[in-house]
């Protein structure tokens, strides 16, 4: 499963893309509001610099036209970014005609397998079922992450399922279990992913008798 950073912070995509484990970025409003001194569009661009992998540029127009252009812009920024389209029913309009034109997109605040075998027929590449939002109402996020991942292989669909609204670590191996090709993760989970107890006190633990050995050698030897 491809793991992607759901932030538009720069220094964190930089730390995870030195890690080696980063395979795309997806950014929304939400996330460029947490940001300040570059527009989007230098961000979505600096972020291109860094990473070959699909990078997601949300589109706010409300109407089919609107999201064209500003989605046509954004893919003029690197080859490699990808359109984020909200479902709806102008949106599915915008990703079939973004389709038309060769422009990948991603189908994002998809909350049904219904809705994302809408987006996959309209031609979107990316599937963004929200897990997090799901769970916040006392749904089962990865129930949707598992019949759309079924969906998509029984058919031999080619868009790929994205697992976003990720809250923890366990989601991350929940949506791999379920089949999800994709997840996108905030820069904190994946630190946590990296992170466990043992592992830390492990590590203080082989420091410190290699300091002990060291010492004990050096005494032994005057
Ligand atoms: C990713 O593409 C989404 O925009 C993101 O995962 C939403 O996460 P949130 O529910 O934590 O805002």
């Amino acid at each position: 499963m491809k793991l992607f950073l759901d932030t538009a912070d720069i220094e964190e995509i930089r730390t995870v893309a030195r890690w080696g484990v980063l395979d795309g970025v997806t950014t929304n409003p939400s996330l460029f509001a947490r940001t300040s001194g570059m527009t989007y569009d230098e961000i979505l661009a600096e972020i291109c610099t860094i990473t070959d992998g699909p990078v997601s540029a949300e589109v706010v127009a409300e109407d089919a036209e609107g999201m064209l252009k500003e989605g046509r812009h954004f893919a003029k920024i690197a080859d490699n970014i990808v359109v984020k389209v909200p479902m709806s029913e102008t949106g599915l309009e915008a990703i079939s005609r973004f389709a038309a034109e060769g422009i990948s997109t991603n189908c994002t605040l998809i909350f049904t397998a219904n809705q994302g075998l809408l987006a996959a027929k309209a031609g979107a590449s990316l599937l963004s079922p929200f897990v997090g939002r799901l769970d916040d109402i006392n749904e089962e996020g990865m129930v949707v992450i598992r019949e759309l991942s079924d969906i998509i292989r029984f058919h031999e669909i080619e868009s790929e399922v994205l697992s976003a609204s990720i809250r923890h670590p366990r989601h991350v191996t929940d949506s791999a279990l379920a089949g999800a090709h994709i997840a996108t993760l905030p820069f904190k989970i994946f630190q946590q992913m990296v992170h466990h107890p043992l592992t830390d006190k492990g590590i203080t633990q082989f420091r410190a008798d290699w300091d002990k050995a060291r010492k004990a050698l050096e005494a032994a030897k005057g």
